[in-house]
């Protein structure tokens, strides 16, 4: 009972920070993100068997204890699929872990889909999407390709919470995320140590929950009619916004750095040259810039984002989501 599956990261564009209930990630907004390419990808290899006497978990070559959220994810795929058998995960990242580049999605989504399959399980996509939220909330949206939104849902059993496709990887082709890595460093505080601090001292995320709803609606539309100036606008936006609500978060939470600011700052100005909008940064719970472009501008954002701060870039499209390698 094996099976090998390769999810991808996603880049939130309207982003999820803060939780309604924290063992359940479920989030208290709605949000939407773009699935990456397999440049940057996670690997993971479940096999339930009677010979192994608890549950492993081999990353990147090297023994790690099991997480909570990865035990819990095991747990309701045993106890879906009527089997007491221990698990061996084995997984390998080809992305810099932990760096904000999202790694805990394609990991939990890869786990969440390797470890239905291998214990027989045919899920639909909706229900992966549940299963790989228990693991990392942001992972929920790792399960799709494309254009994907989570929706938050209300009920209390999170039923209603997880993600659709907006839109497939082929809708717009000519998009670019340009990873610009400034520090490929772990990052200081973990998105879900940071995001409850936010919602437990921030007034300011109040007023971010009350009109993401204007966010969420300009971000689709934006994407459906392939506006690149609409939608750069929204996601420059959109993440300033969610840094402001960390920065007022307290004791405040800080991930970006002045290199992301002169990243930010370098798009600003090219954008100011070229007299119209071809580039957008946007930054998670880390210093690095996901700069959006498309693919006739790639080679002038690319130019002036060579600086002394940038230290690699990495250009990824929009991907098509997890690939099951083998079956049992
Ligand atoms: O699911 P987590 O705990 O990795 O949280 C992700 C939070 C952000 O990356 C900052 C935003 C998002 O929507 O991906």
């Amino acid at each position: 009972m094996k099976a090998t599956v390769e999810a991808t990261p996603n880049i939130a564009v309207v982003k999820y920070w803060g939780k309604r209930d924290t063992r359940l990630m479920l989030p208290l907004n709605s949000s939407i993100s773009i699935t990456l390419d397999d440049t940057l990808k996670t690997r993971t290899t479940v096999e339930f068997s009677k010979n192994f006497r608890e549950d492993e978990l081999v990353l990147n070559g090297q023994k790690h204890a099991l997480k909570d959220e990865q035990k819990r994810q095991l747990d309701i795929v045993r106890k879906r699929a009527k089997i007491s058998l221990n698990a061996k995960i084995a997984s390998e990242n080809f992305l810099p872990t932990a760096a904000g580049f999202a790694s805990s999605a394609s990991g939990m989504a890869a786990l969440a889909i390797a470890a239905s399959k291998a214990a027989g399980l045919d899920l639909s996509s909706r229900e992966l999407s549940m299963l790989a939220r228990i693991g990392s909330g942001s992972a929920c949206r790792s399960v799709l390709g494309g254009f994907v939104e989570w929706q938050a849902g209300n009920n209390a059993d999170g039923l209603d919470s997880f993600a659709i496709q907006i839109a497939q990887e082929s809708h717009w082709p000519e998009l670019r995320n340009i990873i610009t890595i400034v520090d490929a460093r772990q990052k200081k505080v973990p998105s879900r140590t940071g995001m409850q601090r936010t919602v437990e001292t921030s007034k300011l995320f109040k007023k971010r929950i009350q009109t993401i709803g204007d966010t969420l609606s300009g971000m689709k539309t934006a994407i459906l009619k392939k506006d690149f100036e609409k939608f750069a606008i929204i996601t420059m936006q959109e993440s300033n916004s969610l840094h402001s609500v960390m920065l007022d978060t307290f004791p405040p939470i800080i991930y970006l750095s002045d290199a992301s600011k002169e990243v930010m700052e370098a798009i600003h100005s090219l954008n100011e040259e070229n007299g119209k909008i071809i580039a957008a940064y946007t930054f998670d719970a880390g210093p690095n810039a996901h700069v959006f472009t498309l693919q006739k501008y790639e080679n002038e954002v690319k130019k002036a984002l060579q600086m002394p701060e940038v230290k690699e870039t990495i250009t990824c499209k929009v991907g098509s989501g997890p690939k099951l390698i083998n079956t049992p």
